[in-house]
């Protein structure tokens, strides 16, 4: 099998009790790529990625990561292994400080005691420098943006060689969602491989090599970006919601 395939979920089904949410998803991501996943709200899109990223166990299909089958692997496994998921509405830890919602991030590696981890603080601290000047700032006091960048910031310091973003956009003003689609098009040009899931279709397939449409807990279209972009069944479904032409 081809090792430049970095996360290969196939024939995906995860349900919730009786209720499926979903049905057969399929889908790569290569080393490198920034690949975007879009679909109406109830489509199946976090459920598919807490199945990928080992929160919630799939009932059937399989998720490969690495060339390594992680199917049932529990979530903290699969973020030693640098599959990292950033979850949607941020989950951060809102009575704590910033740096030590960061700390927590780098847990797989021991919090920062190693120098790696410390270099890596300062990595994601020169990417987000209005973290650096918040260190000790409660993260719930932050606003929405800065709470998204933490949140990214702390999936960034376990390392990731994945990183799922579900719902970037989530409750953030255009500009703020522009600065950060920014931030997700720089890391994945310094190689880092990424999946996001948004529902602001424009942003995503604007940065993203490959896109899929979820419908129905299914992949209902799957193709490069530029060209689900420009079809016109996915600008009527999607593109509707897309930012205003600032
Ligand atoms: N914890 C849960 N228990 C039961 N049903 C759930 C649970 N989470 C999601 N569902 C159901 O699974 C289906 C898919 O939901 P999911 O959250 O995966 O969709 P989504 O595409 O991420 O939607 P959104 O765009 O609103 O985030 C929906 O019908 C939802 O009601
Ligand atoms: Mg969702």
């Amino acid at each position: 099998m081809s090792t430049d395939i970095l996360l290969d979920i196939s024939g995906l089904e995860l349900r919730y009790g009786a209720a499926v949410a979903v049905r057969d998803i399929s889908l790569s991501v290569k080393r490198g790529q920034l690949v975007a996943v879009i679909g109406n709200n109830g489509a199946g899109k976090s459920s598919m990625v807490r199945g990928a990223s080992g929160l919630v166990r799939p009932s059937a299909g399989k998720v490969m990561f690495a060339g390594e089958d992680t199917t049932t692997l529990p979530a903290n496994k699969k973020v030693s292994r640098g599959l990292v998921m950033v979850p949607e509405g941020r989950m951060l830890f809102p009575d704590q400080s910033v740096q030590d919602n960061l700390i927590l991030g780098a847990y797989s590696h021991g919090g920062l005691k190693s120098a790696r981890s410390r270099a890596t603080l300062d990595k994601v601290l020169d990417l987000f420098p209005r973290l650096k000047e918040r260190l000790n700032q409660q993260a719930g006091s932050m606003s929405g943006g800065e709470q998204q960048m933490l949140a990214i910031a702390r999936g960034l310091m376990a390392e990731p060689e994945l990183l799922i973003i579900d719902e970037l956009s989530l409750g953030l003003a255009p500009k703020i969602v522009d600065q950060l689609i920014r931030v997700l098009a720089d890391l994945n040009k310094a190689g880092l491989s990424i999946l996001l899931v948004e529902q602001l279709a424009s942003y995503a397939l604007a940065i993203a090599d490959h896109a899929y449409v979820v419908a129905n807990g299914r992949v209902a279209r799957q193709g490069p970006s530029s060209e689900l972009a420009r079809d016109p069944e996915v600008m009527e479904a999607f593109l509707g919601k897309k930012k205003s032409a600032a």
